[in-house]
């Protein structure tokens, strides 16, 4: 697949690139990076670099679609569908830079991205999956805002280079409505 460009209204979203390598390593030196995505720890330069090869590759597969979150100030974070089966299934992933969290930059990007997984003329996708380390409230208040409908929790369901984690699951369909739901493990 070709590489998609979408923009938001503070937002370029496209494919991340070699003069993207520092910020990325940057970015990646982050504890809640490493802690909650499964980015190599320590990360190194060239795990960025092969970072970047590897994202190219999975475009042209149309495997997983990864997405450098483009804002006046620079990088911002990355987001992607991830897992694409070519069925109608995908699932949700990002991290953004420390300097730029806290602004609904996330927020923004992941309607612009589910916008064109579901959209006929996108992904035409029929469900989005969601996951998280159990205890990643940030990244699950996220979740339960975009309109995902949490489902339960996998036993040692993640891998990550930690080893295995118990995870959060939740899913969003095509024909949700995006209103935030209970989550349980949010609202308790
Ligand atoms: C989880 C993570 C992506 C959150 O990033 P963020 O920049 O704080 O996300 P956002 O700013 O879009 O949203 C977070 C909060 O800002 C609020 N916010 C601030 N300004 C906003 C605006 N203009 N529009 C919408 N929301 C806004 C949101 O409502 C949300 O508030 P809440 O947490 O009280 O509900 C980030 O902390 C991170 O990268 N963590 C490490 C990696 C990680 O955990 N990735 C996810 C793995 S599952």
């Amino acid at each position: 697949m070709e590489p998609v460009i979408l923009r938001t209204a503070r937002l370029e979203l496209s494919r991340p690139v070699e003069t993207d390598v520092e910020a990325i390593f940057e970015a990646c030196q982050d504890a809640g990076i490493q802690r909650y995505t499964t980015v190599p720890s320590p990360y190194t330069r060239q795990h960025a670099e092969a970072f970047v090869e590897k994202v190219a590759a999975d475009w042209a597969s149309a495997a997983h679609l990864t997405w450098a979150m483009r804002h006046e100030a620079g990088l911002a974070g990355m987001i992607g569908l991830y897992r694409l089966d070519g069925k109608g299934t995908g699932e949700l992933g990002y991290w953004v830079t420390p300097a730029s969290r806290g602004r609904g930059l996330l927020t923004e990007a992941a309607h612009a991205v589910l916008d064109w997984g579901f959209a006929a003329d996108g992904l035409d996708l029929d469900r989005i999956e969601w996951r998280a380390v159990v205890g990643n409230t940030a990244s699950a208040r996220i979740g339960r805002a975009l309109g995902f409908r949490y489902e339960g929790l996998v036993r040692r369901g993640l891998v990550s280079t930690h080893g295995r984690d118990d995870g959060w699951i939740a899913g969003l369909l095509r024909d949700d409505d995006r209103t935030p739901q209970p989550w349980p493990v949010l609202d308790r």
